[in-house]
C-alpha cells in the first residue's frame, strides 16, 4: 500500500494513494481517529475526498476537533495533536499512536494492515476466519495484554481468546458461550502487563467480527462488511481515563430516577390490572420493598403497539395513579414491530409517513413478531425517530415515564417475502432509505431509544425518563440502559450476569442489569435468594420471567428464602444512598455502578481475572456467593490496601491485608461485603420505596486508612430534571499523628441536612477523645458516632482513654 500524497486540510490530515485514503485527525485531547478507507477508488465516493461520515455513536454536541500538525520523516508522516502522535508509513501504510512524541511517547496501538479486498491475498490466514469481510484492520497484541468491552458478551472480563461477531441477535436461549447477543459495542480498552491502559474504537455500525488474539495470538483483528474503517484509539494511562474519552466522545448516560434503582417486579404474563394489584399488596404485606413494575406485552390490545387492552386495563391512567400512590412506577414494554393493519392508526400513519423499512425491491418489508403481520419503523433515520417520539404522548399522558424497549435487535420471527437471514431479523438487503440492513442493524436500537427518551422529554418535562433497551450499538448510553436479556434460572447463568453486566459497564453502558432469579426456566428458592444478594449492587434489580414459567415473586418459596431475599432486599435499599452518589458519578467519569475489580486494580493480575465479585465504587467489594449449596467461599481481595470485613454492613468482621484470599462464612442471608481503606460508604435505613434522594437518615460507614478517607454523597429530589436543586458532600478524615480529623464539605444548592447522621468508623486502635460529635461509642474496634444536625468538623484523637 503505497500513500504518496498528504495534504493539511483544516484540523484534518488527509493521505492518499492510487487507491487508498486515510483522514487522520484528533477530536478530541488523547483521542486520535483515522479513517481508513481502503479501495475507496473503487467505491462511490469522489476520490480521493470522502464524504462526510455521519454516526450513530458519537454525540451530537461534540467539541470542535483539535488542531493538528504533519510532517514528513523519510517514508513516515508525523501527525501530532491533542497529546498523542500518529506515525504513518507511506510505504506500507502501517500506522502507530503513540501517547506522547515520538521519542517518549508510549505506544499505545500499532496497525502492521488494513485493506480492503475480499478475500486477502496479503493474509490468506485471517481471511478465512472472518464472514463477509469487505475491510480489515490488523493490530499488535502484544503478549499479556487483556482486552475488556466490546459490548455484550459472554465469558470473562477479559476478552483475549475470543472470536465476536457484531450483529444483535435475539437467541433464545442463550448458552454461556453464545456470541453474538443483543448489544454491539466494537470498544475495547487494552489493558498491558504493567495494568497500562487504551482504548480502540471502531465506529461502524455495519456487521463486524473481531477476532481477539484467537487465531493469531499477536493479532487484533476487525474485519468489516462495510468499505471502511472508522478507528478512534483513546489514551489512558488507566482503564478509567479510556472510559472517560470514550464517553467524552460517545455520551454519558444521563442521570436515572431514584425509583428506578429500587426494586422491580416483572413478569410476562400479569394479564390485568387486578393481578397487578395482588402483586403489590404482596410485596407490601410482607415488608418487602417494591418501587416499579414492568408490564409485559399482555397489556395491549392483540399485541398492537400504543394501545391498551380495554377490558383487562380498563382505566390505565387510574391504575398508574393508583399505584403512584404506593410508591411504584408502571414501566410499559413496547416493541417496534407494528401491525400491518389497515385502519389502525400506528399503522396508517407509518405507512403515509414513508417510515417503514423496505425490501431490496422496494416494497415495505412485511415480518412476524408478536404482531402477525408487521411492519418495522426504519429508526435509522431522524423523520422516523421524531414520528415515534411523538407517539409517546399516550404513555407520558397516562402519568408514565419509565420505558421498556424490547425486541429492537429488530427481532423478526418471519418474513412474509422469504429471504435468507443470519438470526431471527431482516436480511442483509432490506433498505433504509438508501442504505442496507447490513449497514445499520447494529444501530436500530439507538434510534428507537432516542426517540423515547426525546418524547418523555418532551411530553413530561416535569419528571425524568428511565428507558430500558434490549438492543443497542455504541453510544446507546445517552439514550437508554440495557438489561441482558433472555437469560436462564441457572447458577451458570446467575455467575455469567456479572462479567456480562461488568463487560457492558466497560463499554460505556454504566447501568445495566440482568433479569434476577432468570427469566426462561424455574427457578428455585435458593437461587433466588442467592441472585437477589448479587443483585444487591446490579445498578437496577428486577425480577422478571418468562410466561409458562414457575411463580417467582420473592414469596413463593416460603421460608428460608423469603428471610434471605427480604435481607437482601432491605440491604439494596440501605445502600441505594451510595447506589445513587455511584449513578451519578457515571453522569460525570462514565465509571459503571457495578465495576469489575480490574477497572481499579489494572496492575493486579488476580484482580484482572476475578469474575465472581465486583465493586461498588472504589470501595466496596461484594463477594456473592454463586454455587448451589455453597455457604462459604473464597473471596480474593485485591492487592494494594487493607480490606474490613462488613457482611450485610452489620456485622463487622477482621482487617484482611489486601493481595491476599480468604474465605467468606456466607449462610443463605449473609451477602459478604468488604470496605476498603480509605473509603467511606453512606446508606440509610431500609423503606418500602423510595422517595427523594435526600436521606433523613444517613449512615457511612468508613475504614480510616493510613491516610484517612474519603467518601461521596450526591442528593436530588430524586426525580425531574437534572438541573433541579442537587448537593454533592464529600466526608474527608484526615490523620495527623495521633489524630483523626473529620470534615464535611457540601456544594450545591439542594436546602436542609439529614435529620439524623451516623458514623460507623474501623480503623482507629483506641480513642482517647472525641470532639464535635453529639455522642459516641467505642468497642471491637468499631467507634460509633451520632452526629449532630448540620456538622462541619469531627476531631478524634487515638490512644487510651480515661473514660
Ligand atoms: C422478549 C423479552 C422478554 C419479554 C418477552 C415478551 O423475550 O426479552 O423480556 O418478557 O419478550 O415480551
Amino acid at each position: 500500500m503505497r500513500l504518496d500524497h498528504f495534504a493539511a486540510e483544516g484540523s484534518t490530515v488527509r493521505v492518499w494513494g492510487d487507491t487508498d485514503v486515510v483522514l487522520i485527525s484528533v477530536p478530541l485531547p488523547g483521542v486520535l481517529r483515522l479513517r481508513l478507507a481502503p479501495e475507496a477508488r473503487a467505491g462511490t465516493y469522489t476520490f480521493p475526498k470522502l464524504p462526510p461520515k455521519p454516526s450513530f455513536a458519537l454525540r451530537p454536541d461534540a467539541a470542535a476537533p483539535e488542531a493538528v500538525q504533519v510532517r514528513e520523516a523519510g517514508a513516515e508522516l508525523v501527525i501530532q495533536g491533542g497529546g498523542l502522535t500518529c506515525l504513518l508509513n507511506r510505504e506500507t501504510g502501517a500506522w502507530m499512536v503513540l501517547d506522547g512524541d515520538p521519542q517518549t511517547g508510549r505506544v499505545l496501538a500499532q496497525a502492521a494492515l488494513w485493506s480492503g479486498e475480499v478475500p486477502n491475498a496479503r493474509d490468506a490466514l485471517d481471511a478465512e476466519v472472518f464472514d463477509l469481510q469487505r475491510t480489515r484492520l490488523t493490530l499488535d497484541a502484544p503478549h499479556g495484554s487483556a482486552y475488556l468491552g466490546f459490548g455484550e458478551r459472554v465469558g470473562p472480563i477479559d476478552k483475549r481468546g475470543m472470536h465476536l461477531t457484531f450483529w444483535n441477535t435475539d437467541c433464545f436461549p442463550h448458552h454461556t458461550d453464545t456470541d453474538p447477543l443483543y448489544v454491539s459495542v466494537p470498544f475495547t480498552t487494552v489493558v498491558d502487563t504493567a495494568g497500562l491502559a487504551h482504548g480502540v474504537f471502531v465506529d461502524e455500525p455495519w456487521r463486524m467480527e473481531a477476532d481477539v488474539a484467537r487465531r493469531r495470538p499477536d493479532a487484533l483483528t476487525f474485519a468489516s462488511a462495510g468499505p471502511e474503517l472508522d478507528v478512534y484509539v483513546l489514551a489512558g494511562p488507566r482503564p478509567a481515563d479510556v472510559l472517560r474519552r470514550y464517553a467524552d466522545l460517545t455520551g454519558y448516560a444521563p442521570l436515572p430516577p431514584l425509583w428506578a434503582l429500587g426494586a422491580a417486579q416483572s413478569r410476562w404474563g400479569y394479564k390485568t390490572a387486578d393481578e397487578l394489584r395482588a402483586i403489590v399488596a404482596g410485596y407490601r404485606e410482607r415488608d418487602l420493598p417494591l418501587d416499579a413494575l414492568y408490564v409485559d406485552i399482555d397489556y395491549m390490545d392483540a399485541y398492537k403497539v400504543w394501545t391498551v387492552d380495554r377490558h383487562r386495563f380498563p382505566d390505565m391512567k387510574a391504575l398508574v395513579g393508583e399505584m403512584l400512590e404506593q410508591g411504584v412506577h408502571l414501566v410499559p414494554i413496547v416493541d417496534p414491530g407494528v401491525k400491518a393493519e389497515p385502519g389502525y392508526d400506528v399503522y396508517d400513519e407509518a405507512l403515509a409517513g414513508d417510515h417503514l423499512v423496505r425490501t431490496a425491491r422496494g416494497d415495505v418489508l412485511v415480518g412476524e413478531v408478536w404482531p402477525d403481520p408487521a411492519v418495522f419503523p426504519d429508526f435509522t433515520r431522524p423523520e422516523v425517530v421524531a414520528w415515534w417520539g411523538s407517539r409517546h404522548k399516550l404513555f407520558a399522558e397516562l402519568g408514565i415515564s419509565g420505558q421498556w424497549n424490547d425486541m429492537n435487535e429488530p427481532a423478526c420471527f418471519s418474513l412474509k417475502q422469504p429471504r435468507v437471514t443470519e438470526g431471527k431479523t431482516l436480511p442483509y438487503d432490506a433498505r433504509h432509505g438508501n442504505r442496507p440492513h447490513i449497514e445499520v442493524h447494529n444501530a436500530y436500537a439507538n434510534g428507537m431509544s432516542e426517540a423515547s427518551r426525546a418524547g418523555y422529554t418532551q411530553f413530561s418535562p416535569h419528571l425524568r425518563p428511565w428507558i430500558l433497551t434490549r438492543a443497542g450499538y455504541a453510544g446507546i448510553q445517552r439514550h437508554a440502559t440495557v438489561w441482558t436479556g433472555d437469560n436462564t434460572a441457572t447458577w451458570s447463568h446467575l455467575a455469567l450476569s456479572l462479567p456480562m453486566i461488568g463487560g457492558l459497564g466497560l463499554s460505556g453502558i454504566p447501568y445495566a442489569a440482568a433479569d434476577v432469579a432468570g427469566f426462561a426456566g424455574d427457578t428455585t428458592g435458593e437461587l433466588m435468594a442467592r441472585w437477589y444478594q448479587v443483585a444487591v449492587g446490579y445498578p437496577f434489580l428486577r425480577n422478571h420471567a418468562a410466561s409458562g414459567t414457575a411463580d417467582q415473586e420473592p414469596w413463593r418459596f416460603g421460608e428460608p428464602f423469603l428471610n434471605a431475599i427480604r435481607t437482601a432486599l432491605h440491604l439494596r435499599m440501605q445502600l441505594l444512598p451510595h447506589l445513587y452518589t455511584l449513578a451519578h458519578e457515571a453522569t460525570r467519569s462514565a465509571l459503571p455502578v457495578m465495576r469489575p475489580l480490574v477497572l481499579h486494580h489494572a496492575a493486579d493480575p488476580d484482580a484482572l481475572r476475578e469474575d465472581t465479585q465486583y465493586l461498588l465504587g472504589e470501595g466496596l467489594l461484594v463477594a456473592p456467593v454463586l454455587r448451589a449449596a455453597h455457604t462459604r467461599r473464597l473471596v480474593y481481595l485485591p492487592a494494594g490496601s487493607e480490606w474490613a470485613e462488613v457482611f450485610n454492613l452489620a456485622e463487622f468482621g477482621p482487617v484482611h491485608a489486601g493481595g491476599t484470599y480468604t474465605v467468606a462464612d456466607a449462610p443463605l442471608t449473609v451477602l459478604p461485603l468488604y470496605l476498603k481503606a480509605g473509603h467511606a460508604v453512606p446508606y440509610t435505613d431500609a423503606a418500602p420505596h423510595t422517595t427523594a434522594a435526600q436521606w433523613p437518615r444517613l449512615s457511612w460507614l468508613a475504614f480510616a486508612g493510613a491516610d484517612g478517607f474519603v467518601g461521596q454523597l450526591y442528593e436530588d429530589a430524586g426525580s425531574g430534571p437534572a438541573d433541579a436543586p442537587s448537593r454533592l458532600t464529600r466526608i474527608v478524615g484526615e490523620r495527623e499523628g495521633q489524630s483523626l480529623t473529620i470534615r464535611r464539605e457540601s456544594r450545591g444548592d439542594l436546602q436542609g441536612f439529614e435529620q439524623r447522621e451516623t458514623l460507623h468508623l474501623i480503623g482507629l486502635k483506641s480513642v482517647q477523645s472525641v470532639q464535635g460529635a453529639a455522642s459516641h461509642n467505642y468497642a471491637d474496634g468499631l467507634l460509633r458516632l451520632s452526629l449532630p444536625a448540620a456538622w462541619t468538623e469531627i476531631r478524634i484523637e487515638e490512644g487510651e482513654s480515661g473514660e
